[in-house]
């Protein structure tokens, strides 16, 4: 598929007003997207477990306007109006309009709700834009007059969503989901997520993600900034070559269920992610010693016990402790015990792979 095939057809119907809901998920990635071309374009593939319980809910009310020059939209979190969120969205529709070209002929009031605190660390972008790319992909479909098959919608959905924010457009289904070509997983493209079409393993199934709320602090360097220091980077092409190898690599332990194997993989893409930040020029550290503290004590539990616990982390300082289910009981008996400590104010949320956004 190329671009041109989420540009649609004229809209048949006219509708005056009207209001979408959809709730989606965040999701964390196994294999880092970091680095990206033009238009949202990433350099590398990546793949992720959809989360089930860290979510954005979106109501996208819409009422047709009569000046047509200008998008006309207001954005509320939790009740309250958020103007400061307005320039990201405006960016995003200017993005999108020409794959949804009603977008200037509504006022749209976008009413936005995250299960998670809003200052917990935990980026809602990817929640975030993925819940309105599928609100409005929601709207486009009540003007079309043509069907729109499930997989097509998805698939815009998770175009709009990663031109808002690259890593949303995996947030769309689950459980896992692959975003980038890679050659050696069938269906898998720049443009849009897709359902890892792979056997997995039993093991992988229900997995659990506890994430350590280290610092809930505003990052001091954005995402967006991060994947542009990838431009000149030193060792960029070598990154790029090795999230191809480790998604190659992947593909083998997630049908084998090599707990250990993917431990090793999981740990390493986390530690590269960081290692990619502290050698861009300018340097940085997203990582607080309290991080640190977390990793040591997740290895020190890993030997002694032979748990099949391991971290990742995503551009921040939080901690995301994955484990298989069936260690549910003994993992969160440690968490509780050793590292909610180092937890600011000592919060942590229990989530695990999820299935996707829902509309209600
Ligand atoms: C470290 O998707 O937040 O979480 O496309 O600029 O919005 P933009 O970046 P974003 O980058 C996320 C990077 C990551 C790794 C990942 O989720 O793959």
């Amino acid at each position: 598929m190329t671009e041109q095939d989420f540009i649609p057809k004229a809209y048949l119907n006219s509708i005056d007003q009207g209001r979408v809901t959809w709730s989606s998920p965040s999701n964390i990635a196994l294999v880092k997207y970091w680095g990206k071309k033009k238009d949202q374009i990433p350099e590398n593939p990546s793949i992720s477990f959809t989360l089930n319980d860290c979510k954005t809910t979106t109501i996208l009310s819409f009422s047709k306007k009569e000046n047509n020059d200008d998008f006309s939209f207001d954005v509320y979190l939790d009740g309250d109006k958020k103007d400061d969120f307005k320039p990201k969205i405006e960016t995003f529709f200017k993005r999108i309009e020409v794959y949804l070209p009603f977008l200037k002929n509504y006022h749209f009031k976008i009413e936005t709700t995250n299960t998670f605190p809003h200052s917990s660390g935990i980026a809602s972008s990817a929640s975030g834009m993925s819940a309105l790319a599928l609100c409005l992909v929601s709207v486009e479909k009540e003007l079309i007059t043509d069907f729109v098959s499930n997989e097509f919608f998805n698939q815009k959905a998770s175009f709009l969503a990663r031109l808002g924010s690259g890593s949303a457009c995996r947030s769309i289904e689950g459980d896992l989901i692959v975003w980038g070509k890679h050659n050696n997983i069938k269906g898998s493209n720049d443009l849009f997520g897709i359902k890892y079409p792979y056997k997995v393993h039993e093991n992988f199934k229900n997995y659990q993600d506890t994430i350590l709320l280290v610092d809930k602090g505003e990052k001091q360097v954005s995402s967006t900034i991060g994947h542009n220091l990838m431009y000149a980077h030193s060792f960029a092409q070598e990154r790029f070559k090795q999230a191809h190898g480790n998604l190659n690599t992947l593909i083998s332990v997630l049908e084998s269920g090599d707990l250990d194997a993917f431990i090793a993989l999981v740990e390493s893409e986390a530690l590269t992610l960081h290692a990619m930040m502290m050698t861009s020029m300018p340097y940085y550290i997203l990582m607080k010693p309290n991080t640190l503290e977390i990793i040591n004590k997740i290895w020190i539990f890993r030997k002694q016990s032979g748990s099949k616990i391991c971290f990742t982390l995503d551009a921040g300082a939080n901690v995301h402790v994955l484990y298989p289910e069936n260690e549910q009981g003994p993992v969160i008996e440690f968490i509780k015990n050793e590292l909610v400590g180092y937890c600011q104010n000592g919060h942590y949320i229990s989530d695990r792979i999820g299935f996707g956004a829902q509309s209600s």
